[in-house]
């Protein structure tokens, strides 16, 4: 590395953070070099922790990264947390640049009474639970529990509806966490509710996920005929509407007419309606919900309440109503988007609003929680033509360095970092002991299991 060289830190590994990091990598002019930090000792963000288990193609998108954690300026720092190891004003003495991609880690709340009522859980840990996230390795999820209500229609919502509903055989070979197999292995739930608040036309899922709904073996998916029943808002959206949407309603048309087959798992698939109250007195015991019509408000179609009230016997409520990203102290943040603000990617000052020259972000907690995995390679692309244009009008000054490596920063500090090398100990590790199991991978959900192997190997 000569003296030209640009440093970049990238504060988390998901896909904006390596699409960001690829991007970054791509021309030697500037030459740039990268340390990626991440508060996990592994990788990849939702693509390890987030996407579901029986979506293991999508998961191959983790070679592209592999194969870009192998450059020689790239270096990978896992189990260091942002804003808890390691500070804000800490990295800006170190790069020139950094780049905050460390996602949107909770989730968005209903605001009704009996919300945190036992056996009413976020949809986010839920996911990390059946994912082997180690933040939710000891959540606790009473799959005795017959009829479950997942609110929300978005994609998130049918990876929870698939994973409750199908045969656990057939999860029994991807890479789900060991603990979830067995729990879902011992399940009770009989039938899942979806629920939507605004009506099929709206509905936020695409149609692969809503196809599969289709072909689970064992569960029948059902909805009535009167929610394919349109308003005149909707036909007149659904007239316009991207060919994403039109596929929706054919698959749905589809499922209200393959109907209820005697299965003995059945999928509910409910429009218009809205939860009001959780109802229990310890723990969930049904929902308290009201029938909603579509109004147009500011050219937008929204679901207005109408005076029609609904009970529905649950005993396990999710809420999937969207990721939400979490401040970290020192950043600037918008709370009520959940996201940093900036223009382009570039970091907006939290007192004054002007652009920020080091700093840029990118990915969920750029835009805020939507979009595909490959939504974040436009996304990352933007924010690192932003950076470099700033570099090549030289409208960053050079910062006043501490000479001082990260690396000698982590170890002075003693933590124990994750390098790349590290990680693949792990991975092969998983890898073996999925192949034992015949499953794809064997994950190891606690912190410091995977510290103590890392040491050991
Ligand atoms: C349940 C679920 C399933 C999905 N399934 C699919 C799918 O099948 N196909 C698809 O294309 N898209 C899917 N997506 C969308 C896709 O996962 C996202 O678009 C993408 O992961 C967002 O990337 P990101 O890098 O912004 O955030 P993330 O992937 O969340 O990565 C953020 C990273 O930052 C780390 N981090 C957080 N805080 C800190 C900190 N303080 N210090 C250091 N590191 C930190 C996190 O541990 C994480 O590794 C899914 C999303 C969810 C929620
Ligand atoms: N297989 C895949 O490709 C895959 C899998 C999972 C996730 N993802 C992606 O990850 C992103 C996040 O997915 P997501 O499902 O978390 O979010 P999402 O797509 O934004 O869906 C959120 C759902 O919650 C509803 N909702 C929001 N607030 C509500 C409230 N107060 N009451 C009732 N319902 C409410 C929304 O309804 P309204 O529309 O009315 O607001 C919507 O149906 C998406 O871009 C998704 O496509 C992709």
């Amino acid at each position: 590395m000569n003296d030209s060289t640009k440093r970049v830190a990238i504060v988390g590994s998901g896909p904006a953070a390596f699409y960001s990091a690829m991007e970054l990598l791509r021309h030697d002019d500037p030459m740039v070099s990268v340390d990626m930090l991440e508060r996990l000792p592994t990788p990849y963000g939702l693509v390890r922790g987030g996407v579901a288990p029986d979506h293991e193609k999508i998961k191959s998108v983790t070679k592209i990264f592999e194969r870009a954690a192998g450059h020689p300026r790239f270096r990978f720092f896992g189990n260091v947390e942002f804003g808890k190891d390691i500070q804000r004003l800490e990295l800006l003495q170190r790069y020139h640049a950094v780049i905050y991609a460390f996602g949107s880690r909770t989730d968005r709340h209903l605001n009704i009474i009996g919300e945190t009522l036992q056996r009413s859980h976020a949809a986010t840990e839920f996911v990390g639970w059946y994912n082997g996230h180690p933040d939710y390795r000891h959540h606790q999820f009473d799959l005795t529990s017959k009829r479950v209500a997942i609110i929300g229609m978005g994609n998130v919502a049918i990876d929870c509806a698939r994973i409750l509903c199908q045969d656990p055989e057939n999860l029994a070979k991807t890479d789900i966490a060991q603990h979830a197999l067995e729990a879902l292995r011992q399940s009770q739930v009989e039938e899942v509710f979806l629920i939507g608040r605004r009506g099929p036309v709206q509905a936020a899922f695409t149609p692969a996920e809503v196809r599969e709904l289709l072909h689970l073996p064992k569960v029948d998916a059902v909805m009535r005929a009167s929610d394919l029943e349109l308003d005149d808002h909707s036909k007149e959206e659904l007239s316009k509407a991207s060919r994403n949407t039109k596929l929706n309603m054919e698959i749905l048309q589809q499922i209200h007419d393959q109907g209820d087959r005697g299965n003995p798992r059945k999928l509910h698939l409910c429009f218009l309606i809205s939860p009001t109250k959780i109802e229990g007195s310890e723990r969930v015991e049904g929902l308290e919900l009201v029938h909603n019509e579509i109004v147009k408000e500011g050219g937008i179609l929204k679901a207005k309440a109408t005076d029609e009230v609904m009970h529905l016997n649950v005993d396990m409520v999710f809420r999937s109503i969207g990721y939400m990203g979490e401040a970290i102290p020192g950043l600037p943040f918008d709370d009520r988007r959940g996201t940093i603000p900036n223009e382009h990617g570039q970091l907006l000052g939290e007192v004054d609003g002007k652009l920020l020259n080091q700093e840029y972000t990118a990915g969920w907690i750029k835009r805020g929680p939507s979009g595909v995995i490959g939504t974040n390679k436009q996304d990352a692309m933007e924010t690192v033509s932003r950076l470099k244009q700033n570099w090549q009008t030289n409208q960053t000054q050079e910062p006043k360095f501490v000479q001082h490596d990260l690396l000698d920063f982590l170890k002075e500090k003693k933590i124990q970092f994750v390098s790349f090398e590290d990680w693949k100990k792990l991975d092969k590790f998983e890898i073996e002991q999925g192949q034992q199991k015949r499953k794809s991978r064997q994950k190891i959900c606690e912190v410091q299991e995977m510290l103590d192997l890392i040491q050991s190997n």
